[in-house]
């Protein structure tokens, strides 16, 4: 019989404070156990960059146990689910996964199942999982990866195990990733996020800002330079409160200037808030060749009444103002969007204005959602009157204007040539490779595959609106 273990469940109440205790800064270990040597696991991934890296980090400890990565679900003696729980829609994801799950586990009992991520980090979630799926074997969070080999070797004794820290959270050195490219890598420059917008989860999920180490960054960076890889991504829910929480001076526009000086030939940097962004930052960006030209900056409404309900700190003006800004100094940059709509007590007039600032900025891109409310967060108790029909009839709205300046963005690139690092072998014709422009479009290109891992000048022969096509200049 299955022993019964201690639970460490999650606490949206906890997980929201922020105490001035210093950060812990500690080394990965992990203990082997020869068991799993030669077993196949199965790792499904849902959600942002956060959480593709974090499944680096699970698969390097995977990989550290022995175990060999299997791509059918049937075939695995480990199944593994790193959740996201940004909207209502990734959580419908991960259950009717499950639905699957449950079914494979009637036929073979012995197969292992986890759960990580953020899911994992509500409340509601993981009463659901203890009272609808108990079949699970592991609940771990966004604090404890580290836990996953120990929660493996248990798995098999004890009964469904609870994992999840509901804390600020530490920083943890000496991770060894098991990297999906040997071309780009991510490297995290800070966790967690302080700004607790209200319609977000992240802060309650991923705990407080906190930085990493700028040694430890730039040894990461100059070590992935060293193996030949060509792009590093910065990656933080908010890139530019980097160091922040040092209370020393540092800033992001420091670090990003350091990496730039590392030499390694692209670097990108995702999430920026609009609130923290310099013009040390602009002018960084601008200086060095090697940061692409290529910024993400959520503005998420075009309201300043909804931007003060979201309370995103900024309004439609300080936004277009940044904006403008970037576009005068840092010579053909690209600059792409997040934008909720439906928002609790968006008005017609409130989406109009959403509408005016997407006919201002023409972005290059933006990723446009509905509201989704998420239990624990201030927006989720907020009165909200619009019906889903009106909503998503915005979206569509919405989606019609930045479809078309999408297109409209990448046919200016028509007959020029832009520098495309190509990644692999094109989905869409196995004859041709695929890759990133500076700007972060995406080139189907006529090249040999030879040429994969290497930045290649593209001239573009046909503009769509989520892609481009292009031919190698020799
Ligand atoms: N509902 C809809 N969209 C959300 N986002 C974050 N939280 C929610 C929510 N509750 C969007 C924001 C953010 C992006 C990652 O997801 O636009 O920038
Ligand atoms: Fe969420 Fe706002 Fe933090 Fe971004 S800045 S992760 S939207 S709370």
């Amino acid at each position: 019989m299955k022993v019964g273990v201690s639970m460490n469940l999650p606490d949206l109440k906890k997980a929201k404070e922020r105490t001035s205790k210093p950060v812990e800064y500690q080394c990965q270990e992990l203990a082997f156990d020869s068991s799993f040597q030669g077993k196949k696991y199965f790792l499904r991934t849902y959600g942002c960059q956060m959480n593709e890296h974090d499944s680096e980090e699970i698969k390097g400890i995977l990989d550290f146990y022995g175990m060999i990565p299997c791509e059918e679900l049937e075939k695995a003696d480990v199944i593994l689910l790193n959740t996201c729980a940004i909207r209502e829609n990734a959580h419908d994801k991960v259950f009717g996964y499950l639905g699957r799950i449950k079914h494979l586990k009637k036929e073979r009992p012995e197969v292992i199942v986890g759960i990580g991520g953020c899911m994992s980090q509500e409340e509601g979630i993981v009463e659901e999982i203890q009272t609808r799926h108990p079949y699970v074997n592991f609940v771990f969070g966004t604090h404890n990866i580290h836990d996953l080999g120990r929660l493996l070797s248990n798995a098999k004794k004890t009964s469904q195990e609870i994992e999840v820290y509901s804390m600020e959270g530490n920083v943890y050195e000496n991770v060894s990733y098991k990297r999906d490219s040997k071309i780009t890598a991510w490297v995290n420059i800070i966790y967690g996020c302080d700004k607790f917008c209200t319609y977000c989860i992240v802060p309650y999920t991923r705990g407080k800002e906190r930085s990493r180490k700028m040694s430890e960054i730039l040894k990461e960076v100059k070590m992935l330079k060293e193996e030949g890889y060509q792009e590093v991504t910065l990656l933080g829910q908010n890139v530019n409160a980097y160091g922040h929480d040092f209370q020393d001076g540092t800033l992001f526009s420091h670090l990003l200037e350091k990496v730039a000086q590392t030499g390694i030939p692209r670097i990108r940097f995702v999430t920026s808030h609009p609130w923290n962004f310099t013009d040390e930052m602009i002018d960084v960006i601008a200086k060095y060749p090697n940061i692409m030209p290529y910024i993400h900056l959520p503005i998420q409404s075009g309201s300043n009444r909804i931007l003060k309900l979201m309370g995103r700190r900024y309004t439609k003006e300080s936004y277009i103002e940044l904006f403008q800004k970037m576009k005068n100094r840092i010579p053909n940059v690209a600059i792409t969007t997040d934008i909720i709509v439906g928002f609790p007590g968006e008005t017609e007039e409130d989406f109009q204005e959403t509408l005016d600032v997407v006919e201002t900025c023409q972005f290059d891109g933006a990723y446009t959602f509905i509201f989704s409310p998420r239990e624990g967060t201030p927006a989720a108790r907020m009165r909200d009157d619009t019906p889903k029909e009106e909503k998503e009839k915005r979206l569509q709205r919405l989606n019609e204007r930045v479809n078309f300046y999408s297109k409209q963005k990448n046919e200016a690139l028509l007959h020029r040539e832009a520098p495309v690092l190509i990644l692999g072998q094109s989905e869409k014709d196995p004859k041709k490779v695929y890759g990133y422009t500076d700007t972060m479009k995406l080139v189907n290109v006529d090249a040999p595959q030879s040429v994969i891992g290497q930045i290649v000048p593209v001239l573009i022969t046909d503009a769509k609106s989520f892609s481009l096509d292009g031919r190698m200049v020799k």
